[in-house]
């Protein structure tokens, strides 16, 4: 009896010190209605967001150590789907996908990771993170109680789950991750749909939990998240939130450092003491976990960006610009608000916040417990300064503005007195580079070309390329009697194209005869106008184009796309005839991109032509030429300014879509810090290009031979193309 006694108690023993010894080097983060708590101490966390594939891996450790100076816990990054499962089955972690080694270096510089799985992300990317082969799995809807797609969703959280376990990197293992996300702003979808998004959140909270990633979940912009998955807030201020249940930390996801960008549209901008105001008011609410979306926006590489109309720069104006150069006054400023709440940080752990109100738009917030005290003194006015009284003492506030007093004695910051320095940053011509063009002009192609594919009617656009391209061709010939009218009267008969979006190049008989576009607010489009037709067979060619597909909405892969008609001619003897229903051919892509002209090989492929007889101004051109790498490590770009619009390659990579022709109208008046913000309203760059600047990683670069490809679909002139370095 008493040896088994003994025997138990060593037993015991043994797994107590086990226990202990596992739960020292393994690591917990859990939750209150306070705040996260990781290993034990309560936290107070600024995030911010910094997408991967949104820069180089060879700027990631300045951008995270720049991420962490500024004053950062928590680096939060979506997870991109279409990236790292380009086709079925087939994975990509490589080079701007490697997530691992981003979320290593995250670890490396002493920071947090909030991984934001989804696979949903919406974040302006194309298809909202989604591969465009989703959409072709028989019987697919997508973000609903739907077997194909939660089949899919759930093999591809679950591979990146167990990468991340795999590499060690949650904190349950001793990494960096602290939190995740599933879904991202499934709420108002969830609302929308019903029953079927009941049953998809139950689906997907399980899946999640089944997990067992050993850290927090949460759900963004979705008030019925279940427990234990802690619903947060997006958007531009969140400071009247309030999670669905007491015992939940108040958190703040996505504050929007500025706004995208849209081709056609102003440079949105947000002025800091604006964010810093939204940011104050979170935290004296008992706010305890602030991201910054973004914290740096980076480029969209490739044919990466979506929402249509979405411009190649994500600079977002965030803290750290699309180059990855500090943002000022932005960047300094928020620091200064990151140390002021750093101190304040024991009491607001420590306290839930008392609130006074000394008058009209004035509030006071004290956060007291028996060791430190902090208070927020907040001027809601827009329009006046005032001074609040706290403790005998009088403060002056300016409109629209939050004073932070770490020990509840003294100011050591307010959001609308910006000391920190300003200044722009500059775009210098690298004058040690210039570029020789060579051009290579495309032919049309036309419906009696061998390798187009004839069928009746006018078809969906991403059915037939599935993305591969930007570009198909619709095809078609139109006999012309003649007896007709026009031929003799000189009336040229009308076209009418109506399409689902987002551009198109006509061409009669080979012939440019118009270009139509959309813009963010309406993709579709229409193109009406005369166009010359001849007796005989006319050959039309439509090029119609897309500028990335649709990343929101309820269902959004049903959305339509390209010339779906009807087309018609009017002006004819017999009046207007339909062509929607007639024989049309396609063709997927330009020819240039079948041939890979990006690449050195494909380059050699076809005869470019240069000096006097370089073609200019002219649709479905190609240019190429080789460049050395200025010397120095400013960050590059190439100055589109006298082109049109298309897509830029250096050796090899796409830098993303161009459109200087396309111009920015809208709101660029003057713009008040105080008072509510919108995306709407600052803007920048009215009547000149959305986008004339575009980031060459210099990751990309070698030091001598580098190609650089332009394919321009309009027309513009190469030779004003320069590279510039970015200064501050
Ligand atoms: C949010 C969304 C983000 C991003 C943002 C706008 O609603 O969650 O992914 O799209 O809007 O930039």
């Amino acid at each position: 009896m008493w040896r088994i006694k003994n025997i138990v108690l060593v037993f015991i023993a043994l797994w107590v010190l086990l226990d202990s010894s596992s739960s020292s080097v393994s690591a917990s983060v859990t939750y209150d209605g306070k705040s996260l708590i990781i290993n034990g101490q309560r936290r107070i966390l600024i995030s911010g967001s910094i997408h991967y594939p949104r820069s180089t891996p060879e700027m990631w450790p300045d951008l995270i150590q720049k991420a962490k100076n500024g004053g950062l816990d928590v680096i939060q990054t979506y997870v991109f789907w279409s990236g790292h499962e380009p086709s079925p089955g087939k994975y990509n972690f490589e080079g701007r996908y490697d997530l691992v080694n981003f979320l290593k270096l995250i670890q490396q510089a002493g920071l947090y990771a909030h991984l934001r799985i989804g696979p949903y992300v919406c974040a302006e990317w194309n298809f909202g993170g989604f591969p465009v082969w989703l959409k072709y799995i028989p019987g697919i809807e997508f973000r609903t109680d739907n077997e194909p797609f939660k089949d899919a969703m759930q093999k591809f959280t679950e591979k990146i789950v167990q990468l991340m376990k795999s590499e060690n990197l949650f904190q349950s293992q001793g990494g960096p991750i602290i939190l995740s996300q599933i879904e991202n702003e499934y709420g108002p979808i969830e609302w929308e749909i019903g029953a079927p998004g009941k049953a998809y959140t139950k689906w997907f909270s399980q899946m999640a939990l089944g997990l067992n990633t050993g850290v927090p979940w949460v759900m963004c912009k979705q008030e019925t998240a279940p427990d234990p998955f802690i619903d947060t807030c997006n958007g531009f201020y969140c400071e009247n939130f309030k999670p669905n249940k007491a015992n939940k930390p108040k958190m703040f996801t996505e504050n929007w450092t500025g706004w995208y960008t849209a081709f056609g549209g102003p440079v949105p901008y947000r002025p800091v003491e604006d964010l810093a105001y939204s940011v104050a008011r979170f935290i004296q609410n008992n706010g305890s976990f602030v991201n910054y979306y973004m914290y740096h926006g980076g480029t969209n590489f490739g044919r990466t960006s979506a929402g249509m109309f979405i411009a190649t720069s994500y600079d977002y104006d965030a803290p750290l610009d699309e180059y990855g150069l500090i943002r000022e006054p932005k960047w300094s400023h928020l620091r200064n608000m990151h140390k002021a709440i750093k101190q304040a940080e024991p009491a607001l752990i420590s306290a839930y916040p008392t609130v006074s109100w000394p008058g009209k738009n004035l509030e006071v917030h004290v956060f007291q417990s028996k060791t430190a005290c902090a208070a927020f003194l907040a001027n809601y006015n827009p329009d006046t300064s005032a001074t609040v009284t706290f403790w005998n003492k009088p403060y002056s506030l300016p409109a629209w503005s939050v004073s932070i007093l770490p020990d509840c004695k003294t100011e050591v910051f307010n959001t609308a007195k910006v000391v920190s320095k300003s200044g722009e940053a500059k775009m210098v011509p690298a004058s040690d580079v210039s570029f020789s063009w060579q051009s290579y002009v495309e032919q049309t192609v036309s419906a009696d070309d061998g390798d187009t594919l004839a069928m009746k009617g006018l078809r969906e656009q991403i059915n037939l390329t599935r993305d591969s391209s930007d570009y198909l061709w619709y095809l078609t010939n139109v006999n012309i009697s003649p007896d007709e009218g026009f031929l003799k009267n000189k009336q040229n008969p009308q076209l009418t194209i109506m399409s689902a979006g987002h551009a198109i190049h006509v061409f009669i008989n080979g012939k440019v005869s118009g270009t139509v576009y959309g813009s963010l607010e309406n993709t579709r489009v229409t193109f009406s106008d005369s166009v010359n037709l001849v007796a005989g067979i006319n050959k039309i060619s439509l090029l119609s184009v897309t500028v990335g597909l649709p990343n929101v909405g309820l269902h959004f892969e049903r959305n339509n796309t390209g010339i779906l008609g009807p087309v018609t001619l009017k002006g004819l003897n017999e009046g207007t005839r339909d062509l929607t229903q007639q024989q049309w051919s396609y063709k997927v892509g330009l020819k240039g991109e079948s041939l890979s002209l990006d690449t050195v090989n494909g380059a050699s492929s076809v005869e470019w032509i240069e000096g006097s007889l370089l073609a200019q101004k002219q649709p479905l051109t190609w240019y190429k030429a080789t460049f050395d790498e200025p010397t120095g490590n400013d960050p590059l770009a190439f100055d589109m300014k006298t082109m049109g619009k298309g897509e830029i390659w250096v050796n090899g990579q796409s830098i993303g879509r161009h459109w200087p022709a396309n111009i920015a109208s809208g709101n660029c008046g003057d713009c008040n810090y105080a008072g509510i913000f919108t995306d709407h309203k600052c803007g920048r760059y009215c009547g000149e290009s959305s986008q004339r600047w575009y980031h060459v990683p210099r990751g990309w670069l070698k030091s001598t031979g580098n190609l650089v490809v332009v394919l321009e679909e309009w027309g513009g002139d190469p030779t004003g193309i320069s590279l510039v370095r970015r200064q501050l």
